[in-house]
């Protein structure tokens, strides 16, 4: 291995990990590397060197190995693979956080196991490749004694039971909230946020969830936390408190375990949704088939003759075209505002084993960045990006501009933007374009607008009175 020395003054460490003081996180040539301080270095070389790393990563820590690269300030520089996106719980569909509060607890077993554990129990650590979880951040893993079983089980709380019991109470309804405070709090639902939201009754069931989890005594400390009540104090006072740090480091193995039994039993809060339901040919096979109809047919052609590595399919709905798409070998993140729509495509990808990141995202209000992760813009480009039958709900629900629209998808798009366009005479639009007061809803429009970003734009057969326009950027 031929080394290769840098100076950290010319490093750009990122800037969402030099808050950590087990390793900072620096890109070098497009690969990812974590420089380790002198503080925990042997720590680490010695996982390294007695092959605990490697034994991890098919419990799912990311691949990682040490680096041919020296850094004078750091004894140890280690290389991470690259997760192709970085995506945060903000954005993930509810069975996507179960699953990634699940494989917290999975990860830490296979660690406490060997005598270690995650000093947190962070989900935005945890990346997805398409449908499965990955552990990014290496600089976590400490040995059990280290850990301080209170933060961990305060992040237990605020990163999986807290969202995930609030975006299950009510039919779903209270889900826009949970995104909303996780959005504005860095992926966290505080438990005084929780207790504001609830009624008394959701709010009973929250704690026998946390008791279950947990246990008596944590599930009291909330209660001191949050109603300072005389009966809530004694109550507390009865049963002693926190446990002591020692007696709950030894527990973290069962509350891992009776975490995953609790969160096994907790469904997908939304039966039934318009836009679940919507799709009229979501029985149609996924290889040509005389029942496809010419809309079918072009994106299939499009995607085999350019064959992107990567597809945003913005407006995805349950994801036909979205398989079609994984089908067809590319990696692909779907985004679609509705819940279920976007629930249902997570559990048929992870089913079927298809390489598809579903987010749920409205397009016109994206996630932006915050201190502690970039923007979507910034972390989801794509080779290509698919809009298909979306824009007239931007122009007609959401009064976004064409240009406007096309600006944001030639962003996202590194070559290809293939969008559709419903004709106004369209059964599907007819009576939102005559009650409205846009006129400059054409396909010419939307054909200029594209040609301002795009270098070449061409249009494809789709069905009824729709086309599908494909426009290509220069090079
Ligand atoms: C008619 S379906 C299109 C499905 C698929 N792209 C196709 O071509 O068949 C429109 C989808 O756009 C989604 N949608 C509407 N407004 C959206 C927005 N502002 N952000 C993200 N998705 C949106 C709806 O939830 C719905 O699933």
């Amino acid at each position: 291995m031929k080394e290769v020395r840098l100076d950290s003054q010319n490093v750009r460490f990122s800037p969402y990990s030099h808050l950590d003081s087990r390793g900072a996180v620096f890109e070098w040539e497009g690969r990812i590397f974590r420089a380790i301080p002198a503080s925990v270095a042997g720590f680490y070389q010695d996982l390294l060197d007695r092959g605990v790393v490697e034994a991890l990563q098919p419990r799912g820590l990311v691949p990682t190995k040490v680096s041919d690269l020296k850094l004078d300030s750091c004894p140890l520089v280690v290389e991470h693979e690259r997760v192709p996106f970085w995506t945060v719980p903000t954005e993930w569909p509810f069975s996507m956080l179960r699953d990634a509060t699940e494989f917290l607890c999975d990860f830490n077993l296979a660690l406490l196991e060997r005598g270690l554990a995650t000093v947190d129990f962070c989900t935005r650590n945890v990346f997805f490749q398409g449908a499965k979880p990955t552990f990014v951040d290496f600089g976590s893993i400490a040995a059990v004694g280290e850990v301080s079983a209170e933060v961990w089980v305060e992040d237990v709380l605020k990163y999986g039971l807290n969202p995930l019991f609030l975006m299950s109470v009510r039919g779903g309804k209270l889900m826009p909230h949970a995104r909303f405070i996780m959005h504005r709090s860095m992926c966290q639902v505080n438990v005084e946020d929780l207790f504001l939201l609830l009624r008394p009754g959701e709010w009973l069931r929250y704690l026998w969830m946390a008791e279950r989890c947990l246990g008596a005594r944590w599930a009291l400390s909330i209660v001191r936390r949050t109603r300072r009540t005389r009966v809530a104090a004694k109550a507390a006072k009865v049963a002693g408190g926190l446990l002591p740090d020692p007696a709950a480091r030894d527990a973290l193995g069962d509350y891992c375990q009776r975490i995953k039994a609790v969160l096994s039993a907790l469904p997908h809060p939304i039966a039934k949704s318009y836009w679940a339901e919507y799709y009229r040919y979501a029985h149609l096979p996924h290889t040509p088939s005389d029942e496809w109809t010419p809309k079918h047919r072009s994106v299939h052609r499009i995607l085999n003759d350019l064959k992107p590595a990567t597809v945003l399919d913005v407006g995805s709905n349950v994801g036909w075209f979205t398989k079609l798409t994984a089908l067809a070998g590319s990696q692909v993140v779907a985004l679609d505002v509705d819940e279920l729509s976007v629930d249902r495509l997570y559990s048929d990808a992870k089913e079927k084993g298809l390489n598809i990141l579903p987010l749920v995202m409205d397009f016109t209000v994206p996630w932006d960045s915050t201190p502690r992760h970039p923007s979507t813009e910034a972390r989801i480009p794509c080779d290509m990006v698919m809009a298909m039958a979306l824009i007239h709900h931007l122009v007609f629900g959401r009064y976004m501009h064409l240009d406007n629209i096309v600006s944001r998808l030639a962003r996202l798009s590194k070559r290809w933007l293939l969008i559709e366009f419903i004709a106004p005479e369209d059964d599907a639009i007819k009576s939102w374009y005559a009650s409205s007061s846009i006129p400059s809803y054409t396909l010419d429009n939307l054909l200029q607008a594209l040609k301002r970003y795009f270098a070449k734009v061409e249009t494809h057969e789709s069905y009824a009175h729709r086309v599908l326009v494909l426009a290509t950027k220069e090079g």
